[in-house]
């Protein structure tokens, strides 16, 4: 295997995604294979599912993966779309014993701003900039002159007598039944919030409903600029395999 072809993962509250990525070019070279994500979505059900993919894919090498969670030095510290029982779980070991590869695991939302930072939207922008992953959660990532500093969950930020990813996720569009205009709306106070006590330069949006962006986009406020990630929902899985082999090199 060609190493700088790497395994990725995105391993969601819905579904978990792989594919083989092109770590120079930042492109897919296999299709992305997707399993549901296990419920309960216990550790060893993550195990098995991501052991799956990578036998379905005949892959054998370094693994870079995107968790769900804060992530530090490989342990999930956080568990709030995946079972409690991940907490304080190391989760390159465990996932490392299920496919017999060496797997290095980032939170979900910080890997796929490091596939903006490198090949998409986030390239050299300086100052601050801001990634938003909207999904079953909402993830972020937040870089300054290009550094990220990692872990920020600003969807767990209190919003509305609950959280931000209670009141403008993809989840809780799709339960509380919210309009294109509701979402647009709720989503743009949130965000709003966050240019006012960030002054970012760049907000980036990924995530499944990035692809929707035309759909709501007239409902944002903002001084700031906005734009939907270049690899929209694929981030994930491209900036997984950069932090494996970033983090192998
Ligand atoms: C988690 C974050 C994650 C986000 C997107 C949130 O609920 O706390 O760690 O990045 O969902 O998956």
């Amino acid at each position: 295997m060609n190493h700088t072809h790497i395994l990725g993962f995105d391993i969601g509250g819905t579904g978990i995604k792989g594919a083989i990525v092109d770590v120079v070019e930042g492109k897919l070279l296999t299709e992305r294979i997707k399993v549901p994500t296990p419920d309960p979505a216990t550790p060893d059900a993550i195990g098995r599912a991501v052991n799956t993919v990578t036998k379905q894919l005949g892959y054998k090498g370094i693994i870079g993966c995107g968790f769900p969670a804060i992530v530090k030095k490989g342990i999930a510290l956080s568990a709030s779309n995946i079972d409690k029982s991940w907490i304080n779980v190391n989760v390159e070991n465990l996932l490392s014993k299920y496919t017999e590869c060496p797997v290095y695991v980032a939170n979900d939302a910080d890997v796929a701003g490091m596939a903006e930072q490198a090949f998409g939207f986030a390239a050299n922008q300086p100052g601050t900039v801001i990634v938003l992953t909207i999904g079953t959660g909402i993830g972020s990532a937040l870089f300054y002159n290009g550094v990220l500093i990692p872990n920020t969950e600003f969807g767990h930020l209190k919003f509305h007598k609950s959280i931000a990813e209670k009141y403008t996720s993809n989840a809780a569009r799709k339960d509380k039944n919210l309009n294109w205009m509701e979402f647009g709306n709720r989503l743009n106070e949130f965000i709003q919030h966050l240019e006012f006590i960030f002054s970012p330069n760049l907000f980036i949006l990924g995530g499944g409903v990035s692809r929707k962006f035309d759909l709501y986009k007239e409902y944002f406020k903002l001084e700031t600029t906005i734009v939907p990630a270049k690899f929209q929902n694929e981030a994930g899985i491209i900036g997984a395999a950069l932090y494996g082999h970033r983090i192998k090199n």
